[in-house]
């Protein structure tokens, strides 16, 4: 039994999700949590939303409201959507608590006392009319090097070459058109130089292990051969005060967005542990250097788990090359995986708010329900590839997969064991073929045990299906429909105890995947209350003070254990309900139609 910290990354608290977020860390990350719980291990599964940051000020801008009011609301949603999910966390918060402020503060200056965070003088873009930082994307003008007018003053996207703004002819706002300001700003600078080494130590370790996925491990090695130092403060009046004497009460500096983000994996596990009662539980996941780390997010996010996080936290316990010692947190854990995804398309376009090419999240679980859009995430989501949504597939695969697939199976099991016993009959001898399906079955638990394991989800159900598959060929094979004379009676008892236990223990191995479903089957089954525990969203005080506010919290601790389950002959089934509904063809063009007229 291992201590496992599944940190799922946190998202921006600007929007209601749409299906590109949580295919790339919500379903998996929930996946993976729920299998590891069951085969034992001691899960603590944390994230929140990311609240602060110029795009949220930008749009709260735009909105008329202030960032704390646009924060407050999406916050809401978002954790709402996630919980509606099935999201198992065991603490769902947001970067905008008392607590995580206390964390990321004590970050901060422990590596600065530790000699990591150096004070320089740059030359910064703001906006003259606000006073805050235009980060460089934010900044739009004419490539120096081949013309193009849209260069972006990190880059040029029509050459590819890397820009600094201050290079662009003619630059502007791309919030609002105005001609930014550069000014001479001091900052503090995350010094990658000196951790670098320390870093690559720890990527060694990482690829020696084998299980990163091997394009994480490939990236992560890349940009470690460039790396420079890295400004963790901004000109901006959203966000952490930065504290250290004469900056602490400038209202006009902040912590950079990503630097205190990443902080929320250790703040929410301390926020978790002082609600759970033993305000010091954190540091088992944290502080015991056997305890493992998962950490789940796009493609677009691992320099920051890859790099910048391994290294506040390598400047935190004083592993550079400029010594220092830890403070009060210890020595933390790196990440044991980097669990990156790639990205998702939506009828073979990029998901576009502004341009109405998205799909929400909460639309298709109002319409759909959580499941089906769990199922088709795992089965064929941007695992290790992009990966494309289109409304035909996840219609095609509801129906074909889920209905006539597991649902048939649960169904046909359900209803023949009703008609013809009303309770789960007890076996006679067992014929080899009975014993052939039984062990197929059993050997799923390490099969698929051994993928989810490994986060790999697409072949983790697969093998679940193609078992669903070996029971439904059963059914095929031993004809229970047919044994209808008295002298086959045993043999039909047999049969359908076998089913019975085919499709209890199919149910435990789908439960990952498929959490409320499994509720259903288990009823189907004849089961009572809840097989697999779900997430609870509830308003809870601050701990320190600060405004209530709603997180995701729930005891998972009674759920099943990952292994064959004996089904109990004399348990009364009566007629079954369809687990899984078949969705008319005519969803495609509604849905389609739908995408169109939002844009
Ligand atoms: N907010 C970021 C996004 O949505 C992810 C932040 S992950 C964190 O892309 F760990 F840094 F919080
Ligand atoms: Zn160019």
């Amino acid at each position: 039994m291992s201590t496992v910290l599944s940190a799922v990354a946190w998202p921006y608290a600007n929007g209601p999700r749409h299906l590109g977020h949580v295919a790339g860390f919500a379903v998996p990350s929930d996946v993976f949590s729920r299998y590891m719980r069951m085969a034992g291990h001691d899960v603590l599964m944390v994230s929140g939303s990311d609240e602060h940051g110029t795009p949220i000020l930008v749009l709260a801008d735009k909105q008329g409201v202030s960032a704390r009011e646009l924060v407050d609301v999406n916050h809401r949603i978002i954790a709402a959507e996630l919980a509606d999910l099935g999201c198992s966390y065991d603490l769902y918060t947001r970067t905008t608590t008392p607590n995580h402020y206390a964390v990321a503060q004590e970050l901060f200056a422990r590596d600065h006392a530790n000699g990591y965070m150096i004070e320089q003088t740059t030359r910064g873009a703001i906006s003259p009319s606000t006073g805050r930082t235009l980060p460089d994307r934010y900044i739009e003008g004419t490539c120096p090097i081949c013309g193009y007018g849209e260069a972006r003053g990190d880059q040029c996207d029509n050459c590819g070459n890397q820009l600094d703004p201050t290079e662009l002819i003619d630059p502007r706002s791309k919030i609002d058109g105005e001609v930014p300001a550069f000014i001479e700003t001091q900052h503090f600078f995350l010094d990658l130089p000196a951790l670098a080494e320390a870093i690559g130590e720890w990527l060694d370790g990482r690829e020696a292990s084998g299980l990163w996925r091997p394009n994480v491990i490939k990236f992560s090695r890349n940009i470690l051969d460039e790396v420079k130092p890295r400004a963790m403060t901004r000109d901006i009046d959203w966000g952490i005060p930065v504290p250290l004497d004469g900056w602490r009460d400038n209202p006009a500096k902040r912590l950079y967005v990503w630097f205190d983000a990443v902080i929320g994996y250790l703040s929410a596990a301390i926020e978790w542990a002082r609600r759970s009662g033993d305000p010091q539980a954190w540091r088992r996941w944290w502080n015991d250097p056997d305890a493992l780390s998962y950490y789940f997010q796009g493609k677009d996010n691992i320099t920051f788990h890859a790099q910048i996080w391994p290294a506040e936290l390598l400047a935190y316990a004083g592993r550079g090359a400029r010594g220092g010692t830890p403070g009060p947190y210890g020595v933390l854990n790196l990440p044991t995986e980097v669990v990156a995804s790639e990205y998702l398309t939506m009828e073979g376009k990029q998901f576009s708010s502004s341009r109405g090419h998205v799909i929400y999240v909460r639309d298709v679980l109002q319409r759909y329900g959580p499941d089906p859009l769990r199922y088709f995430i795992c089965a064929a989501g941007p695992e290790n590839q992009d990966a494309n949504f289109t409304w035909a597939e996840f219609v095609q695969r509801n129906n074909s997969e889920l209905v006539a697939g597991w649902g048939n199976l649960v169904n046909r099991t359900a209803s023949m064991i009703h008609k013809r016993f009303g309770a789960i009959p007890t076996p006679g001898p067992l014929e080899p073929v009975d014993e052939e399906l039984l062990a197929t079955v059993r050997a799923g638990f390490d099969s698929v045990g051994q993928a989810l394991a490994q986060q790999r989800f697409r072949g983790g159900i697969g093998e679940v299906m193609r078992i669903v598959g070996e029971a439904n060929a059963y059914v095929s094979k031993t004809e229970p429909f047919k044994l209808k004379a008295d002298s086959e009676q045993e043999r039909l008892g047999t049969v359908l105890h076998t089913l019975a236990q085919a499709v209890s223990d199919l149910n435990l191995l789908m439960s990952p995947f498929l959490p409320h479903s499994a509720n259903r089957v288990h009823a189907v089954l004849g089961g009572t209350g809840e097989l697999i525990p779900m997430p609870q969203l509830s308003d809870v005080e601050d701990l320190d003070g600060g405004p209530a506010y709603p997180v995701i919290t729930g005891d998972y601790s009674g759920g099943p254990r990952w292994q064959s389950t004996p089904v109990v002959p004399g348990t009364p089934i009566g007629p079954p309900t369809p687990v899984f509904t078949k969705l008319d063809p005519s969803v495609v063009d509604e849905e389609l139609a739908r995408m169109s007229g939002e844009g």
